[in-house]
């Protein structure tokens, strides 16, 4: 058993000012708290938020971002890269603002740039086992976090059921919740917790899986791979999954921003290629994790007709388009690896995956040489850490937050290491599955995983065992 002392290492060379600007806060920290002033709030009770939206303030990205800008910490948080996106993809960027064709720079088509559309029905036909219509079977908005919210404010009535999987991506809870839907959970159990384990020793109870759904369940929400887990779901799991769609008449929208990073021996399988899921199903994808662009913010869903044509009608209704040169640059880098898919090597689709397994297990030793258990995780790019055999004497922050938040807010501000609490994807009910780990993200420079097992190591030597 250690015990958690405060300790405050030298500042580390590398990783901290790099995109030290991400998240930086814009307003002033009591504005933070509050952004409608208590003399405006008591004047008439119609100058306020809409009801729907109550209940869904907290979120992560927000405060964890902002704590690591704040604290100059080493940022193994949220999940972006701390390299640039291949050449080519960032020449295609240049090109398409530099062209001549003026129409680079106007508005385009509002459920996706055409090129961008040929290119994601090239690339998503053969892998779903449909030939998809460019045009109905695409569409396209900001982010998968854009594409998520048209799925459910697009396809989910009030009062409706919605199954989501957990852990799930923490913006689930709230979007199916401002829908007027009515969310079930069925979360992943550990079946190993002493050790080292794998994202494989978790897995669902198909019973339990079955007591969620009804008649009135008109969604699965699924994440492949998983984050914050790393899961990569088995044919077997995802078959019974479909199976209880089928039987349920339910649609399945399954997030699939990670489908190419996996790992070992692992195959990622589209739910939407087992027999009779296609046109049930939404896979939803995203440049910025593909691309290692996250700021380009352009994300995709593929589907039937019946489903992505109601998410096109919310599209065109709050966005209209994204913006046409990313899409144009997005198209350019898709068209170049498709065409390098043979070539494992060449095609960074594969060849990304090949450079963050190393990176996986560098963080995965840094953390058994200090003691901690890592989740190795079958894909995505983020692991658990348990951080179960540490004494709870966290330093009071004054909420009643789960042990997890206290930890990262602790890490973050006492060692300059930030991370994200991983039972933020949990319903309440079954936070306490999440709050012994932490999630640590490792698409970083090897030298940003080596500076992370630098303070961990440091502070592990100083603490009483
Ligand atoms: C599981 C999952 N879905 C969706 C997103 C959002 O993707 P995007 O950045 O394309 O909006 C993320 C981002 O971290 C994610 O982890």
């Amino acid at each position: 058993v250690m015990r958690i002392a405060p300790l405050i290492p030298r500042a580390r060379k590398v990783g901290i000012s790099a995109l030290s600007w991400a998240n930086k806060p814009c307003f002033s920290k009591s504005a933070s708290n509050s952004l409608i002033s208590d003399s405006v709030r008591t004047m008439s009770s119609k100058l306020s938020g809409a009801n729907r939206i109550k209940g869904t303030e907290k979120n992560i990205w927000v405060e964890f971002g902002k704590l690591a800008v704040e604290n100059k910490a080493l940022n193994l948080g949220q999940g972006f890269p701390d390299f640039k996106p291949p050449q080519h993809v960032i020449d295609e960027m240049m090109a398409a603002v530099a062209s001549d064709n003026h129409l680079m720079h106007q508005y385009t088509r509002s459920s996706g740039h055409p090129r961008l559309v040929s290119a994601l029905s090239r690339l998503y036909s053969p892998l779903i086992g449909q030939q998809l219509d460019p045009n109905k079977n695409v569409t396209v908005s900001v982010g998968a976090y854009g594409v998520l919210f048209c799925a459910v404010q697009g396809l989910i009535n009030p009062g409706d059921e919605v199954v989501i999987i957990e852990p799930f991506f923490d913006c689930y809870e709230p979007m199916v919740k401002v829908a007027g839907g009515i969310a079930h959970y069925c979360p992943l159990r550990p079946t190993k917790t002493e050790g080292v384990t794998s994202s494989k020793d978790w897995i669902l109870d198909p019973k339990e899986l079955e007591s969620k759904f009804n008649q009135n369940t008109k969604a699965l929400i699924v994440n492949n791979p998983n984050n914050p887990l790393g899961k990569v779901f088995s044919r077997d799991e995802l078959l019974m999954m479909a199976d209880l769609c089928k039987k349920y008449d339910t649609i399945c929208l399954s997030d699939e921003v990670y489908e190419w990073m996996v790992y070992d021996d692992n195959k990622h399988i589209k739910i939407a290629s087992l027999p009779g899921m296609f046109e049930r199903t939404v896979t939803m994808g995203s440049a910025g994790k593909t691309l290692s662009a996250t700021g380009w913010k352009l994300g995709w869903g593929i589907g039937p007709e019946h489903l992505i044509a109601p998410m096109q009608v919310l599209h065109q209704n709050c966005t209209y388009n994204c913006p046409t040169p990313v899409q144009e640059a997005v198209a350019g880098a898709l068209e170049f690896e498709i065409d390098q898919m043979d070539q494992p090597d060449k095609c960074y689709f594969f060849s990304l995956a090949k450079e963050l397994q190393p990176k996986r297990d560098k963080l995965a030793k840094i953390c058994q040489e200090v003691g901690l258990s890592p989740v190795v995780p079958e894909g995505g790019y983020f692991m658990m850490v348990s951080t179960g055999n540490l004494k709870t004497d966290l330093p009071d922050d004054g909420t009643d937050d789960p042990r997890d938040f206290k930890f990262v807010r602790w890490m973050t501000t006492k060692l300059k290491l930030a991370a994200i609490p991983p039972s933020a994807f949990y319903h309440q009910e079954h936070k306490h599955l999440g709050e012994n780990y932490v999630r640590f993200c490792f698409i970083k420079k090897d030298e940003t995983i080596e500076a992370a097992g630098d303070i961990l190591k440091k502070w592990f030597g100083s603490v009483k065992k």
